[in-house]
Protein backbone atom coordinates (compact mmCIF):
# COMPACT_ATOMS: atom_id res chain seq x y z
CA UNK A 1 0.00 0.00 0.00
CA UNK A 2 0.96 3.43 -0.36
CA UNK A 3 3.21 5.52 2.31
CA UNK A 4 -0.17 7.32 3.48
CA UNK A 5 -1.69 3.54 4.97
CA UNK A 6 -2.53 5.17 8.33
CA UNK A 7 -2.58 1.76 10.41
CA UNK A 8 0.97 0.40 8.29
CA UNK A 9 2.50 -0.94 11.43
CA UNK A 10 5.80 0.74 10.39
CA UNK A 11 4.62 3.98 11.51
CA UNK A 12 2.04 4.12 13.98
CA UNK A 13 2.62 4.62 17.67
CA UNK A 14 0.34 4.98 20.67
CA UNK A 15 0.34 6.72 23.64
CA UNK A 16 -2.36 5.35 26.18
CA UNK A 17 -2.52 8.40 29.20
CA UNK A 18 -2.90 6.81 32.35
CA UNK A 19 -1.85 8.67 34.89
CA UNK A 20 -4.26 10.59 36.71
CA UNK A 21 -5.21 8.93 39.56
CA UNK A 22 -9.01 8.91 39.45
CA UNK A 23 -9.87 9.83 43.15
CA UNK A 24 -13.44 10.66 41.84
CA UNK A 25 -13.75 6.87 41.63
CA UNK A 26 -13.91 7.09 45.68
CA UNK A 27 -11.99 3.68 47.10
CA UNK A 28 -8.16 2.27 46.96
CA UNK A 29 -8.19 0.70 43.75
CA UNK A 30 -6.58 2.90 40.62
CA UNK A 31 -9.12 3.75 38.04
CA UNK A 32 -7.87 1.88 35.26
CA UNK A 33 -7.84 -1.26 37.30
CA UNK A 34 -11.53 -1.41 37.60
CA UNK A 35 -13.72 -3.84 35.66
CA UNK A 36 -15.80 -3.76 33.03
CA UNK A 37 -16.98 -7.15 31.84
CA UNK A 38 -14.44 -8.98 33.26
CA UNK A 39 -11.61 -7.33 32.35
CA UNK A 40 -9.59 -3.95 33.93
CA UNK A 41 -10.69 -0.88 31.79
CA UNK A 42 -6.55 -0.87 30.82
CA UNK A 43 -6.85 -3.77 29.25
CA UNK A 44 -9.65 -2.99 26.94
CA UNK A 45 -7.87 0.06 25.82
CA UNK A 46 -4.66 -1.97 25.93
CA UNK A 47 -6.46 -4.45 23.64
CA UNK A 48 -8.04 -2.18 21.30
CA UNK A 49 -4.16 -0.78 20.77
CA UNK A 50 -2.76 -3.90 20.33
CA UNK A 51 -5.32 -4.58 17.18
CA UNK A 52 -4.06 -1.60 15.39
CA UNK A 53 -0.51 -3.22 15.69
CA UNK A 54 1.94 -0.38 16.23
CA UNK A 55 5.20 -0.10 16.32
CA UNK A 56 5.59 1.50 19.89
CA UNK A 57 3.28 1.57 22.62
CA UNK A 58 3.71 3.59 25.55
CA UNK A 59 1.94 3.63 28.55
CA UNK A 60 2.14 7.26 30.75
CA UNK A 61 1.08 6.39 34.58
CA UNK A 62 1.84 8.02 37.16
CA UNK A 63 4.30 7.30 40.72
CA UNK A 64 3.28 4.96 42.55
CA UNK A 65 1.06 3.13 40.35
CA UNK A 66 2.84 -0.05 40.92
CA UNK A 67 -0.18 -2.26 40.32
CA UNK A 68 -1.36 -0.97 37.18
CA UNK A 69 2.18 -1.12 35.51
CA UNK A 70 1.97 -5.00 36.56
CA UNK A 71 -0.91 -5.49 34.62
CA UNK A 72 0.48 -3.15 31.65
CA UNK A 73 3.63 -5.57 31.73
CA UNK A 74 1.34 -8.31 31.93
CA UNK A 75 -0.82 -7.76 28.78
CA UNK A 76 1.65 -5.56 26.60
CA UNK A 77 4.97 -6.70 27.44
CA UNK A 78 6.81 -5.44 24.25
CA UNK A 79 5.44 -2.15 25.21
CA UNK A 80 6.75 0.60 27.48
CA UNK A 81 6.20 2.76 30.35
CA UNK A 82 6.90 5.92 31.05
CA UNK A 83 6.09 7.64 34.35
CA UNK A 84 4.80 11.15 34.92
CA UNK A 85 5.48 12.18 38.13
CA UNK A 86 4.22 14.52 38.81
CA UNK A 87 0.98 14.75 36.71
CA UNK A 88 0.44 18.44 34.80
CA UNK A 89 -1.97 17.39 32.74
CA UNK A 90 -2.61 15.63 29.32
CA UNK A 91 -0.61 17.89 27.58
CA UNK A 92 2.64 17.50 30.06
CA UNK A 93 2.22 13.79 30.13
CA UNK A 94 2.48 13.63 26.05
CA UNK A 95 5.69 15.65 26.83
CA UNK A 96 6.63 12.72 29.22
CA UNK A 97 5.98 10.37 26.66
CA UNK A 98 7.78 11.78 23.42
CA UNK A 99 11.23 11.42 24.04
CA UNK A 100 10.41 7.75 23.46
CA UNK A 101 8.34 8.29 20.22
CA UNK A 102 9.71 8.17 16.74
CA UNK A 103 9.94 11.17 14.63
CA UNK A 104 8.20 9.85 11.28
CA UNK A 105 4.60 8.31 10.81
CA UNK A 106 1.71 8.88 13.24
CA UNK A 107 0.98 9.22 17.22
CA UNK A 108 -2.05 8.02 17.97
CA UNK A 109 -3.07 9.08 21.87
CA UNK A 110 -5.66 7.29 23.76
CA UNK A 111 -7.04 7.57 27.23
CA UNK A 112 -6.99 4.91 30.04
CA UNK A 113 -10.00 5.64 30.84
CA UNK A 114 -12.37 5.42 27.79
CA UNK A 115 -12.84 1.60 27.29
CA UNK A 116 -15.29 1.69 24.18
CA UNK A 117 -13.34 3.42 21.48
CA UNK A 118 -13.76 0.56 18.24
CA UNK A 119 -11.00 -0.28 16.04
CA UNK A 120 -13.06 0.93 13.18
CA UNK A 121 -13.00 4.54 14.56
CA UNK A 122 -9.58 4.75 15.41
CA UNK A 123 -9.05 3.40 11.36
CA UNK A 124 -11.24 6.43 10.46
CA UNK A 125 -9.10 8.78 12.39
CA UNK A 126 -5.42 7.80 11.37
CA UNK A 127 -6.83 8.08 7.19
CA UNK A 128 -8.37 11.08 7.79
CA UNK A 129 -5.15 12.19 9.76
CA UNK A 130 -3.34 10.68 6.98
CA UNK A 131 -5.08 12.02 4.02
CA UNK A 132 -5.25 15.38 5.30
CA UNK A 133 -1.78 15.77 6.00
CA UNK A 134 -2.95 17.27 9.17
CA UNK A 135 -0.71 18.24 12.07
CA UNK A 136 -3.54 16.94 14.68
CA UNK A 137 -6.58 15.11 13.82
CA UNK A 138 -9.33 14.86 16.74
CA UNK A 139 -11.98 12.54 17.85
CA UNK A 140 -15.13 14.42 17.78
CA UNK A 141 -18.85 13.35 18.94
CA UNK A 142 -22.29 15.20 20.22
CA UNK A 143 -22.98 13.29 23.84
CA UNK A 144 -26.53 14.06 25.13
CA UNK A 145 -24.99 16.16 27.76
CA UNK A 146 -22.08 18.05 26.40
CA UNK A 147 -21.06 19.58 29.87
CA UNK A 148 -17.61 19.31 31.02
CA UNK A 149 -16.25 18.33 27.70
CA UNK A 150 -14.09 20.19 25.62
CA UNK A 151 -15.76 21.79 22.19
CA UNK A 152 -14.84 21.63 18.74
CA UNK A 153 -14.50 24.69 17.25
CA UNK A 154 -14.78 23.60 13.32
CA UNK A 155 -15.79 23.74 9.90
CA UNK A 156 -18.59 21.62 8.37
CA UNK A 157 -16.30 19.70 5.99
CA UNK A 158 -14.05 18.75 9.22
CA UNK A 159 -11.68 21.54 9.34
CA UNK A 160 -10.73 22.43 13.15
CA UNK A 161 -9.48 25.77 14.41
CA UNK A 162 -9.51 25.12 17.57
CA UNK A 163 -10.54 22.92 21.38
CA UNK A 164 -12.01 25.12 23.50
CA UNK A 165 -11.95 23.35 27.31
CA UNK A 166 -15.76 23.58 28.91
CA UNK A 167 -14.77 26.17 31.54
CA UNK A 168 -12.84 29.05 28.53
CA UNK A 169 -16.06 28.17 26.42
CA UNK A 170 -18.05 31.59 25.17
CA UNK A 171 -21.50 31.08 24.80
CA UNK A 172 -21.70 30.53 20.96
CA UNK A 173 -19.33 28.19 21.37
CA UNK A 174 -20.26 25.87 24.53
CA UNK A 175 -24.11 25.99 22.32
CA UNK A 176 -22.27 23.67 19.76
CA UNK A 177 -23.09 20.32 20.56
CA UNK A 178 -19.52 19.05 19.11
CA UNK A 179 -16.97 17.19 21.88
CA UNK A 180 -13.79 16.43 21.82
CA UNK A 181 -13.61 12.96 22.64
CA UNK A 182 -10.24 13.39 23.36
CA UNK A 183 -8.73 11.17 21.46
CA UNK A 184 -6.33 12.22 18.51
CA UNK A 185 -3.53 11.51 16.23
CA UNK A 186 -0.70 13.68 15.62
CA UNK A 187 1.77 13.92 12.71
CA UNK A 188 4.94 12.65 15.03
CA UNK A 189 7.24 15.56 12.93
CA UNK A 190 5.32 18.01 14.27
CA UNK A 191 5.03 16.79 17.73
CA UNK A 192 7.96 18.14 19.53
CA UNK A 193 7.20 21.59 18.01
CA UNK A 194 3.59 21.35 19.40
CA UNK A 195 4.65 19.74 23.04
CA UNK A 196 7.84 22.61 23.01
CA UNK A 197 5.46 25.48 22.69
CA UNK A 198 2.56 24.21 25.43
CA UNK A 199 1.36 27.35 27.20
CA UNK A 200 0.88 27.04 30.61
CA UNK A 201 -2.70 27.21 32.45
CA UNK A 202 -2.22 30.32 34.78
CA UNK A 203 -5.76 28.68 36.75
CA UNK A 204 -4.05 25.05 37.46
CA UNK A 205 -0.46 24.91 35.95
CA UNK A 206 -1.64 22.30 33.62
CA UNK A 207 -0.43 21.35 30.15
CA UNK A 208 -3.41 20.43 27.77
CA UNK A 209 -2.76 18.58 24.92
CA UNK A 210 -6.11 20.10 23.22
CA UNK A 211 -3.86 23.63 22.99
CA UNK A 212 -1.95 21.43 20.32
CA UNK A 213 -4.33 22.48 17.48
CA UNK A 214 -4.63 25.99 18.29
CA UNK A 215 -0.85 26.19 18.12
CA UNK A 216 -0.61 24.39 15.01
CA UNK A 217 -3.14 26.20 12.87
CA UNK A 218 -1.75 29.36 14.07
CA UNK A 219 1.76 27.87 12.58
CA UNK A 220 -0.23 27.62 9.28
CA UNK A 221 -0.60 23.69 9.85
CA UNK A 222 -3.50 21.87 9.57
CA UNK A 223 -6.03 20.32 11.70
CA UNK A 224 -9.15 18.24 11.52
CA UNK A 225 -11.84 16.43 13.19
CA UNK A 226 -14.25 13.36 12.23
CA UNK A 227 -17.00 12.21 14.25
CA UNK A 228 -17.52 8.94 16.18
CA UNK A 229 -20.53 7.73 18.01
CA UNK A 230 -20.93 9.76 21.59
CA UNK A 231 -20.76 6.09 22.87
CA UNK A 232 -17.60 5.35 22.57
CA UNK A 233 -16.16 8.48 23.81
CA UNK A 234 -17.74 7.99 27.59
CA UNK A 235 -15.26 8.15 29.88
CA UNK A 236 -15.20 6.96 33.49
CA UNK A 237 -14.64 8.83 36.39
CA UNK A 238 -17.36 8.08 38.67
CA UNK A 239 -18.38 4.50 39.96
CA UNK A 240 -21.61 5.62 37.90
CA UNK A 241 -20.08 6.41 34.90
CA UNK A 242 -18.34 2.83 35.48
CA UNK A 243 -21.77 1.36 35.43
CA UNK A 244 -23.22 3.00 32.50
CA UNK A 245 -20.22 2.44 30.37
CA UNK A 246 -20.91 -0.99 31.55
CA UNK A 247 -24.25 -0.86 30.51
CA UNK A 248 -23.27 0.02 27.16
CA UNK A 249 -20.85 -2.11 26.42
CA UNK A 250 -22.94 -5.15 27.85
CA UNK A 251 -25.74 -4.02 25.06
CA UNK A 252 -23.24 -3.98 22.06
CA UNK A 253 -22.18 -7.17 23.25
CA UNK A 254 -25.26 -8.51 23.10
CA UNK A 255 -26.21 -6.96 19.54
CA UNK A 256 -23.42 -8.33 17.86
CA UNK A 257 -23.80 -12.23 19.55
CA UNK A 258 -27.66 -11.90 17.91
CA UNK A 259 -26.07 -11.22 15.14
CA UNK A 260 -24.30 -14.09 14.75
CA UNK A 261 -27.29 -15.85 15.68
CA UNK A 262 -27.48 -16.21 19.02
CA UNK A 263 -30.65 -17.07 20.68
CA UNK A 264 -31.48 -14.45 23.66
CA UNK A 265 -35.40 -13.93 24.73
CA UNK A 266 -34.47 -11.16 26.79
CA UNK A 267 -31.19 -10.01 26.18
CA UNK A 268 -31.07 -6.90 28.17
CA UNK A 269 -30.96 -9.26 31.57
CA UNK A 270 -28.03 -11.24 30.45
CA UNK A 271 -24.61 -9.98 31.34
CA UNK A 272 -21.82 -11.05 29.33
CA UNK A 273 -17.93 -10.86 29.74
CA UNK A 274 -15.49 -9.47 27.22
CA UNK A 275 -14.39 -12.76 25.64
CA UNK A 276 -17.63 -14.81 26.04
CA UNK A 277 -17.91 -16.64 22.91
CA UNK A 278 -21.20 -18.30 22.13
CA UNK A 279 -21.98 -20.61 18.74
CA UNK A 280 -24.76 -19.52 16.59
CA UNK A 281 -28.52 -21.17 17.29
CA UNK A 282 -26.92 -21.70 21.25
CA UNK A 283 -30.34 -20.37 23.05
CA UNK A 284 -29.76 -17.69 26.38
CA UNK A 285 -32.42 -17.50 28.48
CA UNK A 286 -33.29 -14.51 31.08
CA UNK A 287 -30.95 -13.61 33.60
CA UNK A 288 -27.23 -15.82 32.57
CA UNK A 289 -24.56 -14.63 34.29
CA UNK A 290 -21.30 -15.09 32.18
CA UNK A 291 -17.88 -14.55 33.82
CA UNK A 292 -14.81 -14.60 32.05
CA UNK A 293 -13.62 -18.22 30.27
CA UNK A 294 -17.01 -19.06 29.20
CA UNK A 295 -17.40 -20.76 25.80
CA UNK A 296 -20.94 -22.07 24.75
CA UNK A 297 -21.00 -24.70 21.65
CA UNK A 298 -23.86 -24.06 19.05
CA UNK A 299 -27.45 -24.85 20.03
CA UNK A 300 -26.84 -25.22 23.54
CA UNK A 301 -29.31 -23.74 25.99
CA UNK A 302 -28.46 -21.93 28.97
CA UNK A 303 -31.59 -22.27 31.36
CA UNK A 304 -32.58 -18.90 33.17
CA UNK A 305 -30.71 -17.88 35.95
CA UNK A 306 -28.03 -19.80 35.59
CA UNK A 307 -23.86 -18.46 36.89
CA UNK A 308 -20.61 -19.68 34.58
CA UNK A 309 -17.08 -19.07 34.92
CA UNK A 310 -14.22 -20.79 33.04
CA UNK A 311 -16.37 -23.13 31.62
CA UNK A 312 -16.94 -25.06 28.21
CA UNK A 313 -20.17 -25.97 27.23
CA UNK A 314 -20.32 -28.33 24.38
CA UNK A 315 -23.00 -28.84 21.28
CA UNK A 316 -26.39 -29.45 22.10
CA UNK A 317 -26.07 -29.02 25.89
CA UNK A 318 -28.79 -28.22 28.38
CA UNK A 319 -27.55 -25.79 31.48
CA UNK A 320 -29.86 -24.74 34.74
CA UNK A 321 -32.08 -23.38 35.54
CA UNK A 322 -30.11 -22.08 38.62
CA UNK A 323 -27.17 -24.26 37.44
CA UNK A 324 -23.35 -23.15 38.40
CA UNK A 325 -20.33 -23.80 36.03
CA UNK A 326 -17.35 -22.76 37.85
CA UNK A 327 -13.86 -23.07 36.51
CA UNK A 328 -12.94 -25.93 34.87
CA UNK A 329 -16.73 -27.24 33.97
CA UNK A 330 -16.00 -29.14 30.83
CA UNK A 331 -19.78 -30.39 29.26
CA UNK A 332 -19.52 -32.85 27.04
CA UNK A 333 -22.03 -32.65 23.79
CA UNK A 334 -25.64 -32.96 24.73
CA UNK A 335 -24.62 -33.65 28.31
CA UNK A 336 -27.00 -32.20 30.65
CA UNK A 337 -26.99 -30.00 34.44
CA UNK A 338 -29.98 -29.49 35.34
CA UNK A 339 -31.15 -27.07 38.37
CA UNK A 340 -29.19 -26.26 41.66
CA UNK A 341 -26.14 -28.48 40.47
CA UNK A 342 -22.57 -27.35 40.68
CA UNK A 343 -19.81 -28.11 38.77
CA UNK A 344 -16.14 -27.52 39.45
CA UNK A 345 -12.96 -28.79 37.65
CA UNK A 346 -15.24 -31.89 35.94
CA UNK A 347 -15.09 -32.87 32.65
CA UNK A 348 -18.71 -34.64 31.53
CA UNK A 349 -18.86 -36.64 28.89
CA UNK A 350 -21.39 -36.87 26.05
CA UNK A 351 -24.91 -37.23 26.84
CA UNK A 352 -24.04 -37.49 30.46
CA UNK A 353 -26.70 -36.16 32.56
CA UNK A 354 -26.53 -34.53 36.42
CA UNK A 355 -29.90 -33.16 36.27
CA UNK A 356 -30.90 -31.82 39.95
CA UNK A 357 -29.08 -30.87 43.49
CA UNK A 358 -25.81 -32.23 42.68
CA UNK A 359 -22.07 -31.43 43.34
CA UNK A 360 -19.57 -32.39 41.28
CA UNK A 361 -16.36 -31.04 41.83
CA UNK A 362 -12.78 -32.60 40.43
CA UNK A 363 -14.48 -35.18 38.59
CA UNK A 364 -14.53 -36.91 35.46
CA UNK A 365 -17.85 -38.26 34.60
CA UNK A 366 -18.19 -40.96 31.59
CA UNK A 367 -20.38 -40.26 28.48
CA UNK A 368 -23.80 -41.36 28.93
CA UNK A 369 -23.30 -41.86 32.86
CA UNK A 370 -26.55 -40.64 35.13
CA UNK A 371 -25.84 -38.81 38.11
CA UNK A 372 -29.00 -38.76 40.68
CA UNK A 373 -30.29 -36.10 42.72
CA UNK A 374 -28.30 -35.16 45.85
CA UNK A 375 -25.29 -37.01 44.69
CA UNK A 376 -21.91 -35.19 46.31
CA UNK A 377 -18.22 -36.04 45.25
CA UNK A 378 -16.69 -35.56 49.00
CA UNK A 379 -13.04 -34.00 46.92
CA UNK A 380 -11.97 -32.70 49.85
CA UNK A 381 -11.23 -33.87 53.19
CA UNK A 382 -9.91 -30.27 54.99
CA UNK A 383 -6.21 -30.82 53.27
CA UNK A 384 -6.12 -31.96 49.80
CA UNK A 385 -8.46 -32.13 46.82
CA UNK A 386 -9.24 -35.60 45.80
CA UNK A 387 -10.78 -36.93 42.37
CA UNK A 388 -13.79 -39.11 41.58
CA UNK A 389 -13.87 -41.10 38.32
CA UNK A 390 -17.34 -42.41 37.13
CA UNK A 391 -17.29 -44.64 34.06
CA UNK A 392 -19.31 -44.29 30.77
CA UNK A 393 -22.82 -45.61 31.00
CA UNK A 394 -22.55 -45.89 35.20
CA UNK A 395 -25.84 -45.09 36.95
CA UNK A 396 -25.35 -43.41 40.36
CA UNK A 397 -28.47 -43.71 42.36
CA UNK A 398 -29.79 -40.32 44.07
CA UNK A 399 -28.49 -39.46 47.75
CA UNK A 400 -24.66 -40.95 47.25
CA UNK A 401 -21.77 -39.72 48.53
CA UNK A 402 -18.50 -40.57 46.77
CA UNK A 403 -15.49 -39.87 49.00
CA UNK A 404 -12.59 -39.04 46.98
CA UNK A 405 -9.98 -40.68 45.65
CA UNK A 406 -13.14 -43.26 44.16
CA UNK A 407 -13.28 -44.86 41.01
CA UNK A 408 -16.61 -46.77 39.47
CA UNK A 409 -16.01 -49.01 36.86
CA UNK A 410 -18.10 -48.77 33.32
CA UNK A 411 -21.59 -49.28 33.51
CA UNK A 412 -21.86 -49.73 37.18
CA UNK A 413 -25.33 -49.21 39.48
CA UNK A 414 -24.89 -47.51 42.67
CA UNK A 415 -28.13 -47.88 44.92
CA UNK A 416 -29.14 -44.94 46.21
CA UNK A 417 -28.09 -43.27 49.49
CA UNK A 418 -24.90 -44.94 49.09
CA UNK A 419 -21.56 -43.83 50.54
CA UNK A 420 -18.43 -44.82 48.60
CA UNK A 421 -15.36 -45.02 49.64
CA UNK A 422 -13.58 -47.92 47.20
CA UNK A 423 -13.11 -48.87 44.13
CA UNK A 424 -16.05 -49.86 42.10
CA UNK A 425 -15.64 -52.62 39.36
CA UNK A 426 -17.04 -52.48 35.77
CA UNK A 427 -20.57 -53.82 35.20
CA UNK A 428 -20.63 -54.24 39.19
CA UNK A 429 -23.98 -52.61 41.47
CA UNK A 430 -22.87 -51.02 44.77
CA UNK A 431 -24.77 -50.50 47.86
CA UNK A 432 -23.66 -49.43 51.12
CA UNK A 433 -26.32 -48.72 52.79
CA UNK A 434 -27.90 -49.79 56.00
CA UNK A 435 -30.29 -53.42 54.66
CA UNK A 436 -34.21 -52.10 55.11
CA UNK A 437 -36.00 -53.19 58.31
CA UNK A 438 -40.08 -53.91 58.25
CA UNK A 439 -41.69 -54.43 61.84
CA UNK A 440 -45.18 -55.04 60.71
CA UNK A 441 -47.72 -52.67 63.00
CA UNK A 442 -45.04 -51.01 64.52
CA UNK A 443 -45.94 -47.84 63.13
CA UNK A 444 -48.95 -47.62 64.61
CA UNK A 445 -48.01 -48.87 68.24
CA UNK A 446 -45.34 -45.91 67.59
CA UNK A 447 -48.36 -43.41 66.96
CA UNK A 448 -50.48 -44.33 70.08
CA UNK A 449 -47.72 -44.09 72.43
CA UNK A 450 -46.84 -40.54 70.96
CA UNK A 451 -50.22 -39.77 71.30
CA UNK A 452 -51.06 -40.51 75.00
CA UNK A 453 -47.28 -39.02 76.09
CA UNK A 454 -48.86 -35.57 73.76
CA UNK A 455 -52.08 -35.80 76.07
CA UNK A 456 -50.45 -36.28 79.04
CA UNK A 457 -47.87 -33.74 78.99
CA UNK A 458 -50.83 -31.04 78.18
CA UNK A 459 -52.74 -32.35 81.44
C1 LIG B 1 -9.99 15.86 28.49
C2 LIG B 1 -9.88 16.96 27.43
C3 LIG B 1 -11.29 17.44 27.05
C4 LIG B 1 -12.12 16.27 26.55
C5 LIG B 1 -12.16 15.16 27.62
C6 LIG B 1 -12.80 13.92 27.05
C7 LIG B 1 -7.80 18.09 27.96
C8 LIG B 1 -7.16 19.30 28.53
N1 LIG B 1 -9.12 18.06 27.97
O1 LIG B 1 -10.53 16.47 29.67
O2 LIG B 1 -11.20 18.41 26.01
O3 LIG B 1 -13.44 16.70 26.23
O4 LIG B 1 -10.82 14.80 28.02
O5 LIG B 1 -12.95 12.96 28.04
O6 LIG B 1 -7.10 17.20 27.50
N2 LIG B 1 -3.87 12.19 32.34
C9 LIG B 1 -2.53 11.94 32.49
N3 LIG B 1 -1.74 12.90 33.06
C10 LIG B 1 -2.25 14.11 33.48
C11 LIG B 1 -3.62 14.33 33.30
C12 LIG B 1 -4.41 13.37 32.74
O7 LIG B 1 -2.03 10.87 32.13
O8 LIG B 1 -1.46 14.92 33.97
C13 LIG B 1 -4.72 11.16 31.75
C14 LIG B 1 -5.82 10.69 32.69
O9 LIG B 1 -5.39 9.56 33.45
C15 LIG B 1 -6.94 10.32 31.71
C16 LIG B 1 -6.70 11.25 30.53
O10 LIG B 1 -5.37 11.70 30.62
O11 LIG B 1 -6.82 8.98 31.28
C17 LIG B 1 -7.68 12.44 30.49
O12 LIG B 1 -7.51 13.23 31.64
P1 LIG B 1 -8.74 13.95 32.34
O13 LIG B 1 -8.21 14.68 33.52
O14 LIG B 1 -9.83 12.98 32.57
O15 LIG B 1 -9.17 15.03 31.22
P2 LIG B 1 -10.57 15.75 31.12
O16 LIG B 1 -10.62 16.84 32.12
O17 LIG B 1 -11.66 14.77 31.14
MG1 LIG C 1 -11.78 12.72 31.84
Amino acid sequence: MAAADPIDAEKLSIVILAAGRGTRMCNDRPKVLHELAGKSLIAHVLGLASSLRPTLLVTVLGAGMEDVAAEVRKLAPDGRIVIQDPPHGTGHALAVAAPALPESGAVLVLYGDTPLLTRATLEKLLERRARDGAAVTVLGMRPPDPAGYGRLRADPDGRLHAIVEHKHCDAALLASDLCNAGVLALAADRLRHLLDELPRQPENGEYYLTDTVGLAVAKGWSCSAVEGSWIEGQGVNTQAQLAKVAGFFQARRRAELMEQGVIMEAPDTVMLSADTAIGAGAVIEPFVVFRPGVTVEPGAVIHAHSYLEQARVGAGAEIGPFARLRPGAEIGDRAKIGNFVEVKNTRLGAGAKASHLTYLGDCEVGAGANIGAGTVTCNYDGFMKHRTVIGEEAFVGSNTALVAPVVIGERVVVGAGSVLTAYVPADALALSRVPQRVLEGAGARLRTRLAHEKMRRKS
